[in-house]
Parts: structure tokens; C-alpha cells; sequence
């Protein structure tokens, strides 16, 4: 099994991804979002890479269930039905419902790998989640962190690092490069303290600045949820597996 971890989503053509086990991550926070809707009862999610298809798209169909959501510069886009904070996404609002996301950096690293045979979404909250499954498929994969605007960013780079050392805790046989051996020492330095990292980000203190401090907490919760985020046919789903148990499952046995 061979990991290959990239730092920027600018440097690849789309067809690069094709037929290959890829997984986005974008910890602040669009990752940490789409686990978030899924969790609440969002039917899909639609991730698109522009705001003038989001408002093209959620003009069709659906029949009245979508929800335009999405970020510029961490605020909501005006017009949009909401932002990009995981804590928007409750149950009451996005049950049922098809939501259009537009994000910076993280719908973008989306549609940039759609060609992916299997493309995961992955943050701190469903890490040792996806780690099992990849484990599972036992195929090469490529991740690609979402970064900030074409370049690398510490919260996606440690959190690939944490990927990689919760499967290489099982299969000791992992192949990986420079950038592999880079995201494993970034993430045994600062991923510790998850939250204490991600509030010393570029983004974290960006974040905390335009009043999104709450969000943070959110994002550096580790392994909250089994849910894997799958992306198929333009959509991003629930993915249904056996190593994915719900966690409605998991709550009535702990009862
Ligand atoms: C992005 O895609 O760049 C982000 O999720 C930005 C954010 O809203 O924090």
C-alpha cells in the first residue's frame, strides 16, 4: 500500500485522480462541515467550484430541498441559505436536505479529485473511521490537502500525518514519500493538542478573528463519529459499509 500526500490541489490535472483511492481533507473546515450534515440527516452533498454554478445548480431540481451553503473569505456567501460552520448544520435545518457547497479551498479540492474511483472525505472527527476503511480497501491512495489557496497549510498537513500513523499503527508496510515523512513529524509536534494547534493556524487565527472560535473546538474533536463522507456521481453521500457502523448502532449497544 502506497500513500502519496499533496499539499496543494493546484498542481494536478483532474485526470490524474482517475481510477485512483483518494481522500480530501480540509480540517478547517469544509471537511469538518460535510461530516457534520451527513451526521444531522443531509441527504447529499453537491461540492462545486464556483459560486456561479452553486446559484446555477441549486436553480434545478431537487424540488425545493436545497440548501445553498458555503464560504468567501469564511463568511457567508450573500445570498446563500448558509455559511461554512460546522454548527450550522444542525439536524432541524438539514435533514432531507441537498446542499450545494461552495468553499474556498474544500469544494474545490473535491471536484478537482471526481474522477477518483473512490474519493473519501476525511477531518479529525471520522479519522480512525477512515483510516479502518482504507485499511480495509488495501489499495494505494492519495491525499490531497486542501491547503489555503494553492498552498500548504499546517492543520492539513499534520492531520494527513495522523492519517497515515493510525495505518501504519496495522499495516506496517506503508510506502510513503518526503511529504508523507513531512505531514508524520508535523503531526506528532503539534497534533497533541489538536485544538492548541489549530488555534495557531494562519486559518485558526483567521477564524477566531471574524468570530468563529466555537468552530474550532468542533474541528479538533478526534474521532467523534464512523461516518465517511463518499463521493459518487456528483454527490457526497453516507458511505454504507461494514466498517462504517452508524452511530445509532453504536449508541444503542452502549446503552
Ligand atoms: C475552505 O474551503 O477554504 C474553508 O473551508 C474555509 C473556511 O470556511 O474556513
Amino acid at each position: 500500500m502506497k500513500i502519496n500526500i499533496h499539499y496543494s490541489n493546484l498542481n494536478f490535472d483532474e485526470l490524474y485522480f482517475t481510477g485512483k483511492t483518494s481522500v480530501v481533507i480540509d480540517v478547517l473546515r469544509s471537511s469538518t462541515v460535510i461530516v457534520h450534515a451527513l451526521k444531522n440527516g443531509a441527504r447529499e452533498i453537491i461540492p462545486v467550484g464556483t459560486v456561479d454554478f452553486a446559484i446555477k445548480v441549486s436553480g434545478n431540481a431537487f424540488g425545493g430541498q436545497t440548501i445553498l451553503a458555503g464560504e468567501r473569505n469564511t463568511k457567508m456567501v450573500e445570498g446563500f441559505n448558509l455559511g461554512n460552520s460546522p454548527l450550522e448544520f444542525t439536524p432541524e435545518i438539514v435533514a432531507g436536505k441537498s446542499i450545494i457547497l461552495y468553499t474556498t479551498n474544500g469544494s474545490r479540492s473535491i471536484v478537482k479529485a471526481k474522477f477518483s474511483e473512490n474519493l473519501f472525505i476525511c477531518c479529525y472527527n471520522n479519522l480512525p473511521a477512515v483510516a479502518n476503511h482504507l485499511l480495509a480497501l488495501n489499495k494505494d491512495v492519495e491525499i490531497i490537502c486542501a491547503g489555503s489557496n494553492g498552498n500548504f497549510n499546517l492543520e492539513d498537513a499534520a492531520c494527513a500525518g495522523r492519517l497515515l500513523n493510525e495505518i501504519g499503527k496495522v499495516n506496517k508496510l506503508v510506502e510513503i514519500g518526503d511529504s508523507g515523512r513531512a505531514s508524520l513529524v508535523l503531526s506528532k509536534l503539534f497534533g497533541k493538542n489538536i485544538l492548541k494547534m489549530l488555534k495557531k493556524t494562519d486559518h485558526g487565527r483567521l477564524l477566531i478573528e471574524n468570530g468563529f472560535s466555537a468552530d474550532i473546538k468542533e474541528c479538533a474533536q478526534f474521532g467523534t463519529t464512523d461516518l465517511i463522507p463518499y463521493y459518487v456521481s456528483g454527490a457526497i453521500k453516507k458511505l454504507e459499509t461494514e466498517t462504517a457502523r452508524t452511530d445509532t448502532v453504536n449508541e444503542s449497544i452502549t446503552r
